[in-house]
């Protein structure tokens, strides 16, 4: 079975070793997830797994949030709001999922469009701002 997606270094790493390996675990989450789904596992056993990925995802939003902190980064209020969203989102797709008995369609179109976007386009934004830090 092909992998959903892959952690591509050169794309996807912040060069901060703890977020990144938090964005390694999110992605194997969500790898199982697809293969659960494509193996047609039983319904409760795919939930489960979304619920795991939806609380995974709550300790990730927080921990960078901290990180954030940590490094005075300017933009944390906006990312924050960013984080919100994207929970607020994940959140409906669980009840969605709960209420049909099945994972919503767009699911993993929503994954592949929050990893590319969100880590490559507003998470680099933190990145970058360590790496000032850092030659400063
Ligand atoms: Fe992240
Ligand atoms: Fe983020």
């Amino acid at each position: 079975m092909s992998e959903f997606f892959r952690w591509d270094p050169a794309k996807l790493s912040l060069q901060i070793p703890e977020m990144d390996d938090e964005h390694k675990v999110l992605i194997g989450m969500m790898n199982d997830l697809h293969t659960l789904n494509e193996s047609s596992r039983p319904v409760a056993e795919q939930l489960s797994a979304l619920d795991r990925l939806v609380r995974y995802t709550a300790k990730h939003f927080a921990d960078e949030e901290v990180y954030m902190e940590r490094i005075g980064f300017p933009g944390l209020r906006i990312h924050k709001g960013v984080h919100k969203q994207l929970l607020d989102r994940l959140g409906e797709f669980l009840s969605a999922a709960r209420s049909s008995q099945k994972l919503p369609e767009d699911l993993f179109v929503f994954f592949k469009m929050w990893l590319s976007a969100h880590i490559c386009g507003i998470d680099t934004k933190y990145a970058q701002h360590a790496r000032t830090l850092k030659s400063a």
